[in-house]
């Protein structure tokens, strides 16, 4: 199972077999690797991007090719967990047909293997159509953040008993569509028992409680780099926010006190005061040969 590439006959295999499902957000390369080396089964470029990388209020103004674009990214970082793309608010909403478009171009200019999407019953027929020409489809019901505005903000979903068998309705829908997991976001654990035991695809939680089949979270927030908002749901597993800050006070003071760069972190040995290549050519040395560079970086 460690090495073991994750699919998405894979994915829905766990609803039986277990162990649970582990899903991060991810949006760069760098942060990819790392989540992957730790074990997490599914990378999620997640339209949270707009909040917690680009600093917006909402998701709304993302676009699809900024989802392909950290796509790319994201796959370049991943061996063993499964990219899923995020289908941004207005990317599928308007047609079977235009989310199809939209689905094809995630595939294949965002590097991703599978695609999410928010809505139950109102996409099923986007969802059948899409994984009709086999592009696998996340759903994703409850508290859907591309509704913030007709939610009246970010608010837990399903409460009410009413509200409670839409939301299983939808999840329902989406199963019979063809998707292959469904996130379960902001709703009340009971909800999300009697919805996993509803649906025989996985259900990943955030924000659901212990009863799903698999847990979600973003990757600022569980490594308390993003520090906006703290959600009950979000637990800290690192401090990274705090670290950060402290990492660049220590190294402003270094730079300011000039005990950054020391030797160690120097080319060459000193040798008097520096000489241009010019210099060096009066008095009939040639310029030592240049460093390897990357992007002007010496390494
Ligand atoms: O965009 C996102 O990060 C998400 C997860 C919170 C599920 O949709």
């Amino acid at each position: 199972m460690k090495n073991e590439k994750v699919t998405v006959p894979g994915v829905r295999a766990r609803k039986r077999s277990g162990p649970k499902i582990a899903m991060l957000t991810a949006y760069d390369a760098t942060m990819a690797r790392l989540l992957d080396e730790g074990g997490a089964d599914i990378l999620l470029v997640g339209d949270s991007l707009g909040m917690v990388v680009q600093g917006l209020p909402n998701t709304l103004p993302v676009t699809l090719d900024e989802i392909c674009y950290h796509g790319r990214a994201v796959a370049r970082g991943t061996r063993r967990a499964q990219v899923v793309g995020d289908m941004p608010f207005m990317s599928f909403q308007v047609s079977p047909e235009k989310a199809l478009e939209a689905a094809g171009k995630l595939m294949k200019e965002g590097s991703v293997e599978a695609v999410k999407l928010e809505g139950g019953e109102i996409v099923a027929e986007h969802v059948h159509r899409i994984t009709s020409v086999g592009i696998p489809v996340m759903g994703h019901v409850g508290l859907m953040p591309q509704s913030v505005h007709a939610m009246g903000g970010f608010r837990v979903q399903g409460k009410a008993e009413d509200d409670a068998l839409r939301v299983i309705a939808d999840a329902r829908a989406l199963e019979q569509a063809g998707a292959y997991a469904i996130v379960l976001e902001g709703i009340p654990s009971e909800l999300a028992r009697r919805i996993t035991e509803a649906v025989d695809v996985p259900t990943i939680g955030i924000g659901a409680g212990p009863h799903c089949d698999g847990q979600v979270l973003v990757c600022y927030d569980f490594l308390g780099m993003y520090r906006d908002l703290a959600p009950k749901f979000v637990k800290r597993f690192a401090e990274l926010g705090e670290a950060v800050v402290s990492a660049t006070a220590a190294y402003v003071d270094e730079v300011r006190a000039g005990s950054f760069p020391a030797g160690e972190h120097s080319f060459g040995a000193a040798r008097g005061p520096a000489r241009s290549a010019a210099e060096l050519r009066v008095v009939g040395e040639e310029p030592p040969a240049p460093e390897v560079r990357y992007g002007g970086a010496c390494r």
